[in-house]
């Protein structure tokens, strides 16, 4: 369980929910989210884990199992390569966390102006051995962690960062509070301007749900096929959820009052989180401190996400490529290393290139969220609502017997036609119909 809410809380919470919100307009945005979060997500997560306990088995040997007549377990292949491109893009923010931790360390975060953070920020990520570099470093740990088998280690201490990740996130937004940019930062995040809501903000939201949920890529499977026979499920998920979101909303709340208070853009995207946080430890007593603290406990929650991605690709590799565990995770390392190098020359050597207009970090990153994570969670879902025998997901859902009869009726309704609702939608607007 730890594991899995460790997977969950991540950088996909603390840095992409905020800027998304603010690329899409804020408190509607937020809305959305939340909803996409209750409706489609937790029972998403609950078809994962479904999938993974009743099987004990990774994605591709899991469907082979729950579907033996058909070919279904093929899709696995697109959930593999949608992690590889999510750990390309994800990586290049963890080197992003370990630059700001150095430079906490080495005090070059204090004493700025905002555009000054602003220029800080562009002229490292602008560097390309530097950004490379470090998220060449990021993937090196992770990889070594999991080739050491230290990995439980990890999430041991993890379970300990966790709780105290959320504690500074509150301390923070406590900080927040009596800032002069408060009140039209928390108007702009959380009030419902639905004048500001476009479709791609409704697509954005759910893209982030699952994203920040750890949905759609065979983690939440991996994980749970180790939950023990009598793991309430359902209250798990809605636990993990939960928790992962008010860690997603207390970010938000630390954010836009700094944002409005030093005149940055809500609109910065990616970068927003490493313009506006050096600001708030200026402004605090003990600044420096407080900064290297928490870009380490950021740096935890970011690596055990990744080794859950990174775990996701080396179990493919292993138990259907049979190659042994170790020569896995050299492919997998340098598959990621390969994708990550690329997302991170995105802002200097290859800043020329675009695709679909986006830089090819931006492209990663969408594509990581609105295709593969919603398309493989949504396929999760239509998969377990309307092809898996009902039996099973009875007796997983209820514990052979126990359990809450309204929660599974509402997780089997979702599955059915909340999700393939969701799809549809997102078909008919990509078509360019709505
Ligand atoms: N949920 C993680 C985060 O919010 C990202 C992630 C996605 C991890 C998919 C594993 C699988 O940071």
């Amino acid at each position: 369980m730890a594991a899995t809410a460790g997977s969950a809380v991540g950088l996909g919470n603390i840095w992409r929910l905020p800027y998304e919100a603010g690329v899409n307009g804020g408190g509607a945005f937020i809305l959305v989210f939340i909803l996409c979060i209750i409706l489609l997500g937790i029972p998403v997560m609950l078809s994962e884990f479904i999938i993974g306990r009743s099987t004990h088995k990774t994605i591709k040997s899991a469907l082979r199992q729950l579907s033996p007549k058909t070919k279904i377990y093929r899709f696995s292949h697109f959930v593999i390569i949608g992690v590889l491109i999510t750990l390309g893009f994800y990586s290049v923010v963890c080197g992003w966390v370990i630059e700001y931790l150095y430079q906490a360390i080495v005090g070059g975060l204090s004493g700025h102006t905002s555009s000054e953070y602003t220029q800080i920020f562009n002229g490292f990520v602008g560097n390309g051995w530097q950004c490379v570099g470090w998220t060449i470093g990021f993937l090196a740990v992770n990889f070594l962690v999991m080739g050491q088998g230290v990995q439980k280690g990890i999430e041991r201490i993890s379970s300990i960062m966790m709780p105290l990740l959320f504690l500074f996130l509150v301390v923070f937004a406590v900080k927040a509070l009596f800032m002069p940019g408060f009140k039209d930062g928390i108007e702009f995040f959380l009030y419902p301007d639905f004048s500001k809501l476009t479709m791609r903000g409704v697509i954005d939201a759910m893209g982030q749900a699952f994203m920040s949920l750890s949905l759609g890529a065979a983690a939440m499977i991996i994980y749970s096929s180790y939950f023990n026979d009598d793991a309430p499920l359902a209250k798990d998920a809605t636990i993990i959820a939960g928790v992962n979101t008010l860690v997603g909303l207390l970010a938000g709340i630390i954010i836009f009052p700094a944002v409005f208070s030093f005149g940055f853009e809500p609109q910065s995207g990616p970068r927003l989180f490493f313009e506006v946080l050096p600001g708030v430890f200026q402004q605090m007593a003990g600044g420096q401190m407080w900064a290297i603290m928490f870009f380490t406990l950021v740096f935890f929650a970011a690596l055990t996400s990744t080794i859950s991605l990174s775990e996701v690709v080396i179990s493919f590799f292993h138990e259907e490529c049979h190659m042994s565990r170790n020569s896995s995770l050299a492919l997998t390392a340098v598959l990621a290393i390969a994708v990550a190098s690329v997302s991170a020359m995105a802002f200097n050597v290859l800043d020329h290139v675009t695709v679909f207009g986006m830089n090819l970090f931006d492209l990663f990153n969408t594509l990581s969220s609105n295709l593969f994570m919603l398309g493989g969670g949504i396929f999760t879902a239509v998969f377990v609502g309307w092809f898996l025998d009902r039996q099973i997901i009875i007796d997983q859902l209820s514990n052979h017997g126990r359990c809450n009869r309204g929660i599974i009726n509402f997780t089997i309704f979702a599955l059915r036609y909340i999700a393939p609702v969701a799809v549809i939608m997102i078909f008919l607007f990509s078509t360019g119909i709505i």
